[in-house]
């Protein structure tokens, strides 16, 4: 199986999942990328059981809408049971990197509101140690020096991306060459410095169910059999 038919594989499985496990009328928060969208293009065939979706990108809104599903601003949603997304990387903790696409600001934010966040990859995904592939980190403009600063004291060395914005407005710096072995440290070390908006070190709040597309077909995970 190619990496692409791993991706619609597993999408399929997290379609099966909602089917299974979301509420007829509830509210889906749904996550960015390419996984995520062929995740889009499979909920679009059960879209009359979603009381509507919450979008973690304008990319994300744009292909919902597309489908003629329903977005709905996260401020006027009080409940969401399930955030389905992908992910860069993920370790035996089902802590996660994310944000290569840029969206982690917002994708955090609904993966908060969630009851269960459930994350779709393939199995390149899958690491022992997070770090290899480099941690975005969104901030303010105008803190972009000053945050690559203190991200190279601990330890990384953070790249602008170049000639990207984020959906907020906002800058993303790559940070390479960590090895991340305590990932809930290092969240909270990284989203204090002052001029952070978000990490993409989802440790804090982990994957609680893990949908993963191997070449043997798609296997499941959850975080209460750890
Ligand atoms: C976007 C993300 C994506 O979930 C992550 O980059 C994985 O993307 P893909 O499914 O295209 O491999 O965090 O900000």
């Amino acid at each position: 199986m190619t990496q692409d038919e791993m991706k619609r594989a597993v999408a399929s499985a997290a379609r099966d999942y909602v089917a299974a496990h979301l509420p007829a009328g509830a509210i889906l928060g749904v996550g960015t990328g390419s996984t995520a969208n062929y995740f889009i293009d499979e909920i679009a065939t059960i879209k009359e059981r979603l009381g509507g979706a919450v979008a973690s990108s304008e990319a994300t809104r744009v292909r919902l809408e597309s489908h003629g599903i329903r977005v709905l601003d996260l401020n006027d949603v009080e409940e969401m049971e399930i955030y389905v997304d992908g992910a860069d990387e993920i370790d035996g903790g089902m802590a996660m990197i994310k944000g290569g696409g840029g969206a982690l600001t917002r994708e955090k934010i609904v993966a908060a509101v969630a009851k269960t966040f459930v994350c779709i990859c393939d199995e390149s995904k899958q690491v022992t140690t997070l770090g290899r592939f480099p941690l975005p980190v969104e901030v303010i403009p105008m803190a972009r020096a000053q945050v690559a600063r203190e991200l190279g004291k601990l330890g990384g060395v953070a790249k602008l991306r170049e000639g990207f914005i984020t959906d907020n407005g906002n800058l993303i710096l790559d940070v390479h060459g960590l090895t991340i072995t305590q990932p809930v440290a290092l969240e909270t070390q990284i989203d204090g410095i002052v001029g952070v908006v978000t990490s993409g070190l989802f440790a804090r709040r982990g994957a609680d169910v893990l949908l993963l597309a191997t070449a043997r077909g798609v296997v499941s995970r959850t975080r209460a059999a750890l």
